[in-house]
């Protein structure tokens, strides 16, 4: 995964990086079910093992999705690019890698929860961690799909 790259010019490629967002159902599913299950931690307490494998598996399809975009959806050094996408979308791709992080720390405390004698208070951490990790995820990836957009206005703007 990329890090902050500040100096570099970057953009993003609209149509690969909206086709990413769209193709991958399985990780906006494993997304629903985690929220789902932090908003009644209960069922947490219940099937830890069943939260530790949504939130494992989630990490992982961050990582590929994460990957994916980086790969296909921004290019470095584009022809013409304006300085204020160029910044948005640096900004967001050093995002990727601290989202990764904070998926990253949910699953060593969701395997906590899978030891014997675990307390509830550790449930409800690992709960408002996710809702911290979701809230970031839901503004970059709104952040993203507004930088596809001005992206397309941007090239239709060069045609006119
Ligand atoms: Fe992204």
């Amino acid at each position: 995964m990329a890090t902050a790259t500040a100096t570099r010019t970057v953009t993003v490629n609209a149509a690969f990086l909206q086709e990413i967002k769209e193709v991958n159902q399985d990780l906006w599913r494993l997304l629903a079910d985690v929220r789902r299950m932090c908003d009644s931690p209960a069922t947490i307490d219940s099937a830890p093992r069943r939260f530790l494998g949504l939130v494992e598996a989630l990490r992982d399809d961050l990582a590929l999705h994460f990957a994916l975009e980086e790969a296909y959806g921004y290019f470095e050094d584009p022809i013409d690019v304006a300085p204020r996408l160029c910044r948005q979308a640096n900004a967001l791709r050093a995002e990727h890698h601290e989202l990764y992080l904070m998926i990253v720390d949910l699953s060593d405390a969701s395997e906590l929860l899978t030891q014997p004698g675990f307390l509830i208070g550790a449930v409800l951490k690992a709960v408002s961690q996710f809702q911290l990790f979701d809230q970031r995820l839901k503004r970059h990836e709104s952040l993203e799909n507004e930088l596809i957009m001005q992206e397309y206005g941007e090239d239709i703007g060069v045609g006119d």
